[in-house]
């Protein structure tokens, strides 16, 4: 009888120094090939044999190859994509069941192994600027409703300025230490000392995001490129200079965000995540961190009158340059803008267009 055996295609190679290595991205399961392994896992590739040996045995056990062979993909993304959504699943081979009991003495032991302190990267500073106290009162006597109901994207800024105050609120109820700096129920139980809390939820509380500016037209503050420092806040200086050119080159052409009174980067500090989850789903998690964000910095601008625009697309490079971060274990996942202007979605410059093209 021939046998056949079959390419698991949840299975990722690279070279590294030492020879190549094999990532199976759904168990998360790894191995260093010699070329020997390799070749027998090419062989595999649509060949039939009369029959299997050793190496086979270890490729099969290992789960490199397959008896049978693997369903058609029905992902619809690209092969990329499709390895990132897998090696962000779980198997359940991952996620034993757990008595209350073991689910709690695993949450107090994931809780102690904490370290005491997390460093956060920190930009080089030019200058300080102290932002004025937030001013709560508009965000407390709003609804939610209304600032659910009220929060649109507008791409028609107008160029005017947005207070200093205004601001402060905003940056305040979206990275502020609203509960202030110590979590008090935690520190009692001497449980997790890294975790703090704010506004929005964050895995582990190791609150992985911070607030990175590019300023306009906010009054009494200079034109510039800034970081949001929530433990004082106050505003870091990085880079002066910043206008609606620049602006507008940053967020790929999207001219529409010219006008707006200041950009609020949410960036991410993946040096808090790695201390403890090095893998790609605590890599997922800071994106849905910074969405949690966005929506409490586009609510929190709409309770105190302003009009919002969020934007994912943006020169990741050239922005990360601007601030000075590395781009690498610190860099913007999105961004929120925010200043004066309508609630129209379609920019001026668009419908235009649109008139153009029916009429020609
Ligand atoms: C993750 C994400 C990325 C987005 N990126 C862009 C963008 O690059 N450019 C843009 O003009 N709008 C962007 N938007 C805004 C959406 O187009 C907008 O939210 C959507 O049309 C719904 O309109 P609304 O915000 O008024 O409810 C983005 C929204 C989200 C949630």
């Amino acid at each position: 009888m021939k046998h056949k055996l079959y390419p698991n295609p949840s299975v990722l190679f690279h070279l590294s120094a030492d020879g190549i290595v094999a990532i199976d991205a759904l168990s998360k399961d790894e191995f260093d090939l010699t070329e020997t392994y390799f070749a027998r896992l090419k062989f595999w590739n649509g060949q039939r044999s009369d029959k299997l040996n050793d190496i086979d045995r270890d490729l099969l056990e290992g789960g490199l190859v397959l008896e049978q062979p693997a369903a058609d993909s029905d992902w619809g993304g690209d092969k990329l994509s499709e390895l990132c959504h897998l090696s962000m699943r779980n198997p359940a081979s991952m996620m034993p069941s757990l008595s209350e009991e073991e689910s709690a003495r695993q949450f107090v032991e994931l809780s102690r192994e904490k370290p005491k302190e997390l460093a956060r990267l920190q930009p080089e500073v030019i200058s300080w600027v102290d932002l004025p106290e937030p001013d709560l009162a508009q965000i407390k006597q709003d609804s939610l409703y209304s600032s659910l109901k009220n929060r649109k994207t507008t791409r028609d800024f107008d160029a005017s300025s947005i207070t200093a105050e205004s601001l402060s609120t905003v940056l305040f109820a979206s990275f502020g230490y609203i509960h202030g700096q110590k979590w008090d129920e935690l520190a009692e139980d001497d449980l997790n000392h890294v975790a703090e809390r704010k506004s929005s939820p964050s895995g582990s509380g190791v609150q992985s995001c911070d607030a990175f500016l590019t300023i306009v037209h906010v009054d009494g503050i200079e034109p510039g490129y800034y970081f949001y420092d929530a433990k004082d806040h106050k505003l870091g200086l990085l880079a002066h200079g910043c206008d609606d050119a620049a602006i507008s080159h940053i967020m790929v052409d999207q001219f529409w965000v010219k006008g707006a009174a200041c950009g609020i980067f949410i960036t991410v500090d993946m040096n808090r995540v790695w201390y403890k989850t090095p893998f790609a789903r605590a890599y997922g998690y800071v994106f849905l961190e910074a969405g949690h964000i966005s929506q409490t910095a586009l609510l929190a601008a709409t309770s105190v009158g302003l009009k919002t625009w969020l934007s994912g697309s943006m020169r990741d490079e050239f922005i990360a340059h601007k601030f000075g971060v590395d781009g690498t274990r610190l860099f913007p996942v999105t961004s929120v803008f925010i200043g004066n202007g309508s609630d129209n979605a379609v920019p001026a410059r668009v419908r235009d267009m649109v008139l153009k093209l029916r009429n020609r």
